[in-house]
């Protein structure tokens, strides 16, 4: 198995202790994001393959704890301890993984490359998901960004 399935699995195995509706909410969000990081990876030359790992990861503390609550940079911390479990990441993979994670929240700022890609691919699922909802205010900027990034009227 590639890591990128061993830590799905991982994941999926952690998120058997919520309840069903929640589980199921999030494993569509964990893996939605994961997909649109690896095309934003592709389109912009980066790694999708930690792109996605980080994406598998990025909301996992809010699932866990119940709480949305600084759950970025709780966020890190808890993917570097997943990451230490699956040991399957160098060093520097695990730091990159783990910065994206906890920048994910600060839409509104730019920070490095890789950062970038997890903040956009969620504004993608949260928009994509359903496109008969509202864009939020915080997103709008992104998401038109991606729009065109992509050659999409
Ligand atoms: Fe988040
Ligand atoms: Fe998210």
């Amino acid at each position: 198995m590639g890591r990128l399935k061993d830590l799905r699995a991982l994941v999926d195995e952690k998120l058997k202790t919520i309840d069903d509706a929640k589980r199921i909410s999030a494993t569509v969000h964990l893996y939605g994001v994961s997909l649109a990081a690896t095309l934003i990876a592709e389109k912009r030359g980066l790694d999708q393959e930690l792109c996605a790992m980080a994406a598998m990861l990025h909301d996992m503390h809010a699932y866990l704890s119940g709480s949305y609550d600084d759950h970025a940079h709780k966020g890190a911390k808890l993917a570097e301890e997943i990451l230490a479990e699956l040991n399957q990441t160098t060093e520097e993979e695990t730091a990159c993984i783990c910065s994206m994670i906890y920048h994910h929240d600060d839409k509104e700022v730019i920070d490095s490359d890789y950062d970038e890609v997890l903040k956009d691919a969620d504004v993608i699922h949260h928009c994509f998901n359903d496109l008969s909802k509202p864009i939020k205010a915080k997103e709008q900027q992104r998401y038109d960004a991606l729009r065109a990034e992509f050659g999409l009227q």
